[in-house]
């Protein structure tokens, strides 16, 4: 097969939400529908429990499980879907940012008495930040929940983007009778199923038709023809452009718990989502169909099995046909490494694979070598941007409990930071390490991993920092009378950029206002901002 059909049969893209609203239940119902697991429940176990901050082993466990469902991939009417997973506990939202980047498009679970959530709008942000195309789930329809338009309002106003309804609940919660579709102009009677996913759906070519009231009643069969002719008044036409610009959002109602309205969402999925698109180096834009390969480490998983270090590193094929065994050229290291044993995620399964194509993500079996953000390709020197390192919330000093293993505790954490667990800022005077992260439980999980895996013995002392900003500047001298005089709240972060550690929004603010040539970035994507402006 050509490139550009391997191309054009991939969707890669992953399912969001704020905890709870679904995710899981509807990425289950998708791999059902695509035959990749046979029974309900194979997924649920990836879910951090909410309860779990001090239960390490679970922890333990859940990083195991999520190796094997950090990707799951499978096929669908010959279309070959990957889909990346998200956590969906807040504590772990940078690792989900930086899957976002590694994806085409998303699918958008909201549930329907909740509407839009804050992490939703964070997620979103992201989103927005690389106009990655979204669809909308609206979700657990077979409860009582909002009104549906009072929904898309808010989804317009919050989540700053258009919406366009294709399909609409008749009723919901006691009422809920099931969808109209109106993209192909179906009525989707609902049936609470947990496991039946073979149901035809009613063609209805003209909603005016007594048909409709012999289905749902003459009362909802009224009520449905209004809402729709509102629909098509308030909401313009789908532009499959539009969409895939990341302008509108095509929305879907449905219950993933029942299977119902799984299936739509599938199908006007394959049919409308992006195939792999390009991604932006530092060269300018790689096309997926550039003969040579490349692609970027997303997300590291290391120390699986502490007695052998091993690490996978993910990895989101750009452009080109991967090959085992082949040499590629590590970028940042410039070496040239060979993969013995690269594996797929094919339904759940990790598997060897001889080859692999863009959109498709590959686990790469690494002694070290790797980082997150870290580009491999046939031999040029380009790295892809725009894995963004995101202003942490809560800053902790480390402080070594153990003065006989510094260099155990220098190398844990050096670690744990390369493959994205926490940000790691040295501070001066005497080299002072501040981890930054968005959760409580990272500390927990460094604090845990580094006396299992490198035998060090730490603390946290809690720091008053309220955000951690890189900052540009169209004054190099303001920049640096700014960094002589707020030396105390200097560091730098990995890859030696100074970054300002404001202890309040309003010293924040007021440093934007005393020194209005410098720009103060709470995402390390400035340098992409600033390629695209
Ligand atoms: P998440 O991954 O987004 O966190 O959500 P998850 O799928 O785990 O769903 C959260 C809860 O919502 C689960 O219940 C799940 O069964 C329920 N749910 C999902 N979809 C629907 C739906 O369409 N209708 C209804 N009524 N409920 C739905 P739980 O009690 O937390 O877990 P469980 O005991 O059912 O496993």
């Amino acid at each position: 097969m050509s490139i550009e059909k391997e191309i054009g049969k991939r969707r890669t893209f992953g399912i969001i939400s704020h905890p709870d609203a679904g995710k899981t239940t509807l990425t289950e119902k998708l791999l059902l529908f695509g035959g990749a697991i046979q029974t309900a429940g194979a997924v649920k176990s990836n879910k951090i429990k909410k309860t779990a901050t001090s239960d390490f082993m679970e922890i333990e466990k859940q990083r195991g499980i999520s190796v094997a469902t950090s990707v799951m991939a499978f096929n669908y009417r010959d279309t070959q879907i990957n889909i990346l997973d998200t956590p969906g506990h807040k504590d772990f939202a940078e690792d989900t940012f930086r899957t976002l980047t590694a994806v085409d498009s998303v699918i958008l679970v909201i549930d329907c008495a909740n509407g839009v959530e804050s992490q939703t709008e964070k997620l979103m942000e992201v989103c927005r930040m690389r106009n990655t195309p979204v669809i909308v789930f609206i979700n657990k329809m077979d409860r009582e929940g909002r009104d549906a338009f009072d929904l898309l309002d808010e989804l317009e106003e919050k989540l700053n983007i258009k919406v366009r309804p294709l399909s609409w609940p008749i009723g919901i919660g006691e009422t809920f009778q099931g969808v109209y579709n109106m993209h192909r102009g179906e009525l989707n009677l609902f049936e609470g199923n947990k496991t039946n996913i073979a149901k035809e759906n009613v063609k209805i070519d003209d909603l005016s038709s007594n048909q409709l009231d012999d289905f749902v009643g003459a009362e909802s069969a009224a009520e449905l023809r209004e809402e729709v002719d509102l629909v098509n008044g308030v909401y313009d036409e789908l532009d499959t452009q539009d969409y895939l610009q990341g302008n509108v959002a095509p929305v879907f109602f449905g219950s993933a718990l029942n299977n119902f309205g799984v299936q739509e969402l599938l199908n006007t999925f394959i049919e409308i989502a992006p195939t792999p698109r390009g991604r932006e180096a530092d060269s300018g834009l790689i096309s997926p169909t550039d003969s040579k390969f490349s692609g970027f480490v997303f997300k590291i998983h290391a120390n699986l099995d502490p007695k052998h270090r091993d690490r996978i590193a993910f990895l989101r094929i750009v452009s080109g046909k991967f090959e085992r065994n082949k040499f590629y050229q590590h970028s940042r290291i410039s070496k040239k490494l060979k993969f013995a044993n690269p594996t797929s995620f094919m339904a759940q399964d990790k598997s060897v694979i001889d080859e692999a194509f863009p959109g498709d993500v590959i686990g790469l079996y690494d002694t070290g070598n790797f980082k997150i953000g870290d580009t491999l390709t046939e031999g040029e020197s380009f790295f892809f941007k725009g894995i963004p390192s995101f202003s942490p919330e809560i800053f902790k000093e480390l402080q070594n409990d153990d003065p006989m293993k510094a260099k155990q505790l220098d190398k844990g954490i050096q670690q744990l930071t390369d493959e994205g667990v926490a940000q790691l800022f040295i501070k001066q005077p005497g080299n002072r390490k501040i981890v930054g992260t968005v959760g409580e439980l990272q500390f927990e999980v460094i604090q845990y991993r580094l006396k299992h895996e490198y035998s060090a013995a730490c603390t946290f002392i809690s720091k008053n920092y309220h955000k951690a900003c890189w900052m540009t500047t169209t004054d190099e001298n303001q920049l640096e009378d700014f960094l002589k005089r707020k030396a105390n709240y200097i560091a730098s972060d990995k890859d030696g950029n100074p970054v300002f550690l404001a202890e309040s929004a309003w010293l924040l603010s007021s440093a934007e206002e005393d020194f209005p040539a410098i720009t103060f970035h709470k995402t390390s994507e400035f340098k992409l901002e600033q390629a695209n402006s």
